[in-house]
């Protein structure tokens, strides 16, 4: 939808001292659809002190920001007909959340078109009620699932031609995502990352040096089992190893972290007794989880990102001793970052040999396992894991 940059007066917002969920709301979603990641802008504007907001305000907050950008395409659709002109962005943020309260968490519509209007900007309030009036009465018609369930239809069709039926149950439980209990320690890691941390233990029960090549922000690599004598946690991006490092200083002190490309790291030949490759990928197996991912992704990008995943594998084989245990993992499920990748990779290294995984729930996926995000209401995930024989 179009939409342009807000004019530079202040807005609403900045005229209050203690802003309500919606007006945060608000705010925060004019910043991701200038282009800010959702969890980024979510963190800043709920961090801390919350701007003086209540835990259930800020769990109303977040509920009201990443549904409305997860079903942006849905809720342009219910709003498409009643837009006749080029909107602010701050504008369009208020019309967007109102109809996702409307027709998605079927909010009574005095209360949501009231209480949105209220947060417009002032000077496009007459529009936002009226608009929000006309869509309260909408009795939505789809022009297909993907418009429906709210993904590019790139996104909808890859996984309907991979999956099938199995493809559209996947899309349909991301839009409703995981909320995963804390761990043992108070850490939150979702399901399925889970499961790849004790796959990487079960394949090495007696433990040693492991370096986790992509590791911020450090969920299994604080997830490794007590038998690892020594573990290294790298990470290429300067920022997200800060955010790794606090993980680390919270959670497991005696981990080691490293800033370096994970392809071309300071370890030596042979250093490791097991390396996990949890590389960066589409991650179109976590869109419940990352509200923006499926507007940013494109089918180019997974093209380029396999180049990173085939490199890094390269260097975990390097830096890893005979007899040693190496786990590649991706949080998707497209053909080329998993069967693709690892099928390239073994065929180039004869001296792997794939290991069977442990675990009920990984689904049996070319020589590996994976997870479709319907099959336990997690993020999807891939793994495949090789021991070096020489
Ligand atoms: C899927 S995330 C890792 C998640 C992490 N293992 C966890 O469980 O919390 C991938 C990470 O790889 C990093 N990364 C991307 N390219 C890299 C490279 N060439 N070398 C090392 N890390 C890289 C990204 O910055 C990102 O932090």
């Amino acid at each position: 939808m179009d939409q342009r940059r807000p004019p530079r007066h202040k807005s609403a917002i900045r005229d209050v001292r203690s802003p309500t969920s919606r007006q945060v709301a608000v705010q925060a979603l004019t910043e991701i659809q200038t282009g800010s990641r959702a969890n980024v802008v979510l963190a800043a504007f709920l961090g801390d002190q919350g701007r003086g907001l209540s835990e259930r305000d800020r769990a109303f907050v977040t509920e009201l920001v990443q549904g409305t950008t997860r079903m942006r395409r849905a809720v342009d659709h219910l709003l498409q007909p009643f837009i006749t002109r080029k909107l602010d962005t701050d504008v369009l943020a208020a019309l967007r959340m109102g109809a996702y309260q409307l027709h998605h968490l079927r909010t009574p519509a005095h209360a949501a078109v009231n209480d949105t209007v209220s947060v417009a900007p002032r000077r496009a309030r007459g529009l936002v009620n009226a608009v929000l009036r006309k869509v309260a009465d909408v009795d939505p018609e789809w022009p297909d699932e993907a418009t429906q369930f709210s993904y590019p239809d790139w996104i909808w069709n890859l996984f309907l031609e991979r999956w099938g039926q199995e493809g559209r149950a996947s899309l349909i439980s991301m839009n409703t995502p995981e909320r995963p209990l804390p761990r043992f320690d108070g850490y939150i890691q979702g399901q399925a990352s889970r499961w790849v941390s004790e796959a990487v233990d079960d394949a090495s029960p007696n433990g040693g040096t492991i370096v986790d090549l992509c590791a911020a922000p450090g969920g299994k690599a604080t997830a490794c089992g007590a038998a690892w004598s020594k573990i290294w946690a790298n990470e290429i991006d300067p920022t997200r190893a800060r955010a790794l490092s606090e993980v680390v200083e919270n959670y497991r002190p005696e981990i080691q972290v490293v800033v370096s490309d994970g392809t071309n790291t300071p370890f030596g030949d042979g250093f490791a007794d097991a390396v996990l490759v949890d590389a960066p990928c589409s991650g179109l197996g976590a869109l419940g989880r990352r509200s923006d991912a499926r507007w940013h992704i494109s089918k180019e990008a997974i093209t380029r990102l396999t180049g990173t995943q085939d490199a890094l594998l390269e260097e975990a084989l390097r830096i890893l001793r005979p007899s040693g245990v190496l786990t590649y993992s991706v949080c998707t499920t497209t053909q080329q970052e998993t069967c693709g990748v690892t099928q390239a990779f073994h065929e180039r290294h004869q001296e792997l040999r794939s290991l069977e995984l442990q675990g009920s729930h990984w689904r049996p996926h070319c020589n590996g396992g994976l997870v479709l995000p319907h099959d336990y209401e997690t993020d999807g995930m891939a793994i495949f894991q090789w021991v070096r024989e020489k």
